[in-house]
């Protein structure tokens, strides 16, 4: 049985971090890097399986509202619980701070995300054309809590 560790994310997980990205959206490993030392490290929660990052969320906060700027598990590592487990404890954690909506983009042809967001009661909302370059379709998502 595998050991879960849910957990805010610091300095040292980085670098997994880093790799998922790089596998996910094409940067390499050192972009990566820059991206993320540009985030707030207190906004960001992983889920550790055996010891070992395998999936991340990244997320700002305006008042009582949390938007999802990331959210990533480890291409090898999906389709096996670990991101229905970190939504829930990242829910948990907006819930802890008073936050009474969350919100997100996500590319309307991101089918994947759309049906997980949606097994957890997240609503499409709205449309927005061209959001991420000529051609490349935003929904906004969201969930009251
Ligand atoms: C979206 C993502 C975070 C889901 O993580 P995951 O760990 O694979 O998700 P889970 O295993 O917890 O899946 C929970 C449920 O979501 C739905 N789901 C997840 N992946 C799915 C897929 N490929 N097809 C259909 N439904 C899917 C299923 O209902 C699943 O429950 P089930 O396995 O019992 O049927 C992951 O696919 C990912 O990192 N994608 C790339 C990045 C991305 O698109 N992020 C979201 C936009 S911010």
């Amino acid at each position: 049985m595998a050991n879960i560790e849910l957990s805010k994310v610091n300095e040292m997980d980085i670098d997994a971090y880093a790799n998922i990205i790089h596998e996910e959206m094409g940067y390499t490993h050192e972009e990566a890097r820059l991206y993320l030392n540009e985030k707030n490290f207190s906004n960001m929660l992983k889920i550790k399986v055996d010891d070992k990052p395998v999936g991340f969320i990244n997320y700002t906060q305006e008042d009582n509202i949390f938007y999802i700027n990331d959210f990533d598990v480890e291409v090898k590592q999906r389709r096996k619980g670990y991101g229905c487990q970190l939504l829930k404890y990242f829910e948990l954690e907006v819930k802890n701070q008073g936050g009474v909506k969350v919100w997100l983009h996500v590319n309307v042809n991101n089918e994947t995300a759309i049906k997980f967001y949606q097994k957890y009661d997240y609503k499409i909302m709205n449309r927005i054309d061209n959001y991420y370059a000529e051609n490349f379709h935003a929904f906004i998502i969201e969930k009251s809590l």
